[in-house]
């Protein structure tokens, strides 16, 4: 019999194709962001990832005034073309999470277990891409299609000053999502023999 969880990890992709019409309400969306953060480990119970949802205007305005004008500044004129659609289609979407990890608590941690001081960064990195994986996961059993981007840090200052957001908070990801347009292309894999050793194997 096929494995619950397997099965919905497969309709997790990444959707490019989105627009603004959520298949669900926002207030489940909001409900369903906390929860799958707040089921994500982390190292110690430690809790380092924090969240912002950006929806309607104030997602717009990530994407376009935000990332579009800096990329403005620093890309080539010839290419810009393709980065201004680029940032189009993600505007073009419902909304934005956005990912950060708490850098106060990261210091304290450091402090209070000097022997792992070198590990917290590198947890709070894995927990942060857990809690991503399982906002993503959640939105894709809603049929919400998302993508992960990374414009941080480019946009870090712009997006602290425009929502106030601490300045311990350090952003990670941005997750842009929305009704699903277009259903992405069959997913390849390399072949597992690359990839796993079993050992011990009755
Ligand atoms: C850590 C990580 C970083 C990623 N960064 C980006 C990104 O910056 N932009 C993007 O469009 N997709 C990004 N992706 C999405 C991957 O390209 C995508 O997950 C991969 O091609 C597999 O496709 P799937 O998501 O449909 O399974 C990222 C995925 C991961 C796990």
């Amino acid at each position: 019999m096929p494995n619950k969880f397997i099965e919905m990890m497969k309709e997790r992709r990444t959707i490019y194709n989105i627009d603004s019409s959520l298949p669900i309400s926002q207030e489940k969306l909001i409900t369903l962001v906390k929860e799958a953060v707040k089921e994500a480990p982390s190292s110690f119970n430690s809790q380092t990832s924090r969240g912002v949802i950006l929806f309607g205007d104030e997602h717009k305005k990530l994407w376009h005034n935000i990332t579009k004008e800096t990329l403005k500044e620093i890309v080539a004129k010839e290419i810009f073309t393709t980065t201004e659609k680029k940032i189009d289609s993600f505007a073009a979407g419902a909304g934005t999470i956005l990912f950060f990890e708490e850098q106060n608590v990261i210091k304290e941690l450091q402090q209070k277990f000097p022997l792992y001081a070198d590990n917290f960064p590198v947890w709070s990195e894995q927990s942060s891409g857990m809690a991503q994986y399982a906002v993503w996961a959640s939105l894709a059993q809603e049929k919400v299609g998302a993508s992960l981007q990374h414009y941080n840090p480019l946009i870090d200052e712009k997006v602290h000053a425009s929502w106030k957001i601490p300045s311990s908070w350090k952003l990670r990801a941005q997750l842009v999502f929305g009704a699903i347009k277009q259903q992405a292309n069959e997913k390849t894999y390399i072949n597992d023999d690359i990839r796993f050793k079993v050992f011990g194997e009755n």
